[in-house]
């Protein structure tokens, strides 16, 4: 009997690894004041490096110590308020005890007799999140790693339904869509591009254009609930008229915008969703949920069973269990949906709807705050949770300030006490909140805007310490 591995002779030794893990971390966090040490990439890859991984240290609790100095002391903390960068979310706690069984237990949700009623957990909740959606009975789904393989299981129906080979998206879409159509060795012009209203929403009138000016069969349309960069909501409803009259495969990328679903005061954004023929939904973006929680879900099931490949020894054809293998581009599989399952079990879907919208609200509020602060500009007013903008004080032209930003945001990223994102819209740079964390309040984004505006003028002012900056700025 191994006394390393889980098993009913071994629970003193597994108890007290998970304790013993679960402690150090609550003993980091604690100490945790804001995202990032700073360390630089040459500092921890040193660390990293110096490690022998032939030399085991033959205890958990030394293994432990060594990976709190080397992960934890300099990890990104998402749950940090001044962490506004990219969609991460801080995790809900009952996902996290659900994370202690998933990882034990080690069900693979890919044959019935790998999962059991692990399997009826997942179907379940891809049952509840069609119900939101508004598909009729006949939908079906699976949990993926991410948006990008939900994306690229979406475009490989399509294409097994259609046979079509033209891909119509905005610039604005994720571009995980350019990526499948490369994976699904589809022709270098595959994807077409499609123009949008100038708000960066897609333009129904553009799309319909586009499908009769490419000819031939249509593979799909990609409508974004949810841009990265503008949050962006394509009009649903509009797009799959289109398709119905163009007979073209629907797909709605909702992999940010799905917390709406859970939203009573924003669901309607959403109208026309239930008209697609499959959505994603990343739970770990909008839904608060530890990575990886994320789904497909079409509006016919029997359209995922088009991929199904049968394996004698994993689920034959004449299997009368439910595999959900046959529904998945993975084998093995983790029952990543136990999480989910939590958290509704726990809070219910209402609570992770009031604080996606608490995120909203706080993008607004954020908006009208860079309305009135001199040294800022904000590109537009936010749809759902992220807010473009850059400081750009009187006398920076535009051309130094698009030189500027890019380097602004390192320095800040390397200084730990907030993090940005940044992004190029129309050739112009410009930095980005990305809000997912309800605790974020007002102060602390004033706070990341002080910081912003210190290390701004710091990089401008004509006594800087970066010659380089002051330089390419003052040239
Ligand atoms: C709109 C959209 N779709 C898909 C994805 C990809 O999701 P994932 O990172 O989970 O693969 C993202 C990620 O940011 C996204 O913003």
């Amino acid at each position: 009997m191994s006394p390393h591995l889980f098993s009913g002779s071994t629970l003193d030794a597994y108890t007290s690894a998970v304790w013993h893990a679960s402690a150090l971390l609550a003993d980091r966090v604690k100490a945790v004041r804001q995202p990032y040490s700073g360390a630089s990439v040459a500092d921890l890859r040193d660390q990293v490096d110096a490690v022998d991984l032939d030399r085991p240290l033959g205890d958990t609790g030394a293994a432990l110590h060594e990976v709190a100095r080397l992960y934890l002391d300099n990890a990104v903390w998402f749950h940090e308020p001044t962490y506004v960068a990219h969609l991460n979310c801080p995790v809900a706690i009952p996902a996290l005890s659900a994370e202690v069984l998933i990882a034990a237990v080690n069900s693979s949700v890919d044959t019935w007799d790998q999962s059991t009623a692990g399997t009826l957990i997942e179907q379940r909740l891809i049952d509840w999140t069609a119900g939101r959606i508004g598909f009729g009975p006949g939908a079906d789904g699976v949990f993926t790693s991410g948006g990008t393989q939900s994306n690229l299981q979406a475009l490989l129906l399509a294409r097994e339904e259609t046979r079509g080979g033209k891909i119509f998206a905005t610039a604005e879409s994720h571009f995980s869509v350019g990526k499948s159509a490369g994976i699904l060795g589809l022709a270098r012009d595959a994807v077409v591009g499609v123009a949008t209203d100038g708000d960066g929403r897609m333009d129904p009138v553009a799309l319909a254009a586009a499908i009769e000016e490419a000819g031939g069969v249509p593979m799909a349309v990609v409508a974004t609930a949810g841009t990265t960069d503008l949050g962006r909501i394509d009009p649903i409803d509009a797009i799959a008229d289109v398709c119905e009259r163009h007979n073209v495969w629907l797909h709605v990328d909702a992999a940010y915008g799905c917390g709406l679903l859970a939203s009573r005061r924003r669901r309607h954004l959403l109208d026309g969703i239930e008209r697609a023929d499959s959505v994603t939904v990343d739970f770990h973006k909008s839904f608060f949920q530890p990575v990886s929680s994320s789904a497909i879900v079409v509006r016919r099931g029997e359209t995922l069973r088009r991929i199904a490949v049968h394996a004698d020894y994993l689920n034959p054809r004449t299997a009368t269990v439910p595999n959900q293998v046959d529904k998945s581009l993975q084998t093995t599989r983790r029952l990543d949906a136990l999480k989910l399952w939590m958290t509704l079990r726990t809070l219910g879907s209402d609570r992770i709807g009031e604080m996606f919208d608490a995120v909203v609200d706080r993008a607004h509020e954020a908006y009208l705050h860079l309305l009135d602060d001199p040294d800022f500009e904000a590109l537009t007013a936010p749809t759902l949770s992220t807010l473009l903008f850059r400081f750009r004080p009187a006398g920076l032209s535009v051309t130094d300030c698009d030189e500027l930003m890019p380097r602004l945001r390192q320095r800040l990223f390397h200084g730990g006490r907030a993090i940005v994102a940044g992004t190029k819209i129309g050739g112009h740079y410009w930095l980005k909140f990305t809000l997912l964390n309800p605790n974020t309040t007002m102060d602390d984004l004033r706070d990341v805007l002080d910081l912003i505006r210190e290390i701004g003028r710091d990089m401008t002012g004509p006594a800087t310490k970066d010659p380089v900056a002051n330089a390419a700025v003052l040239a």
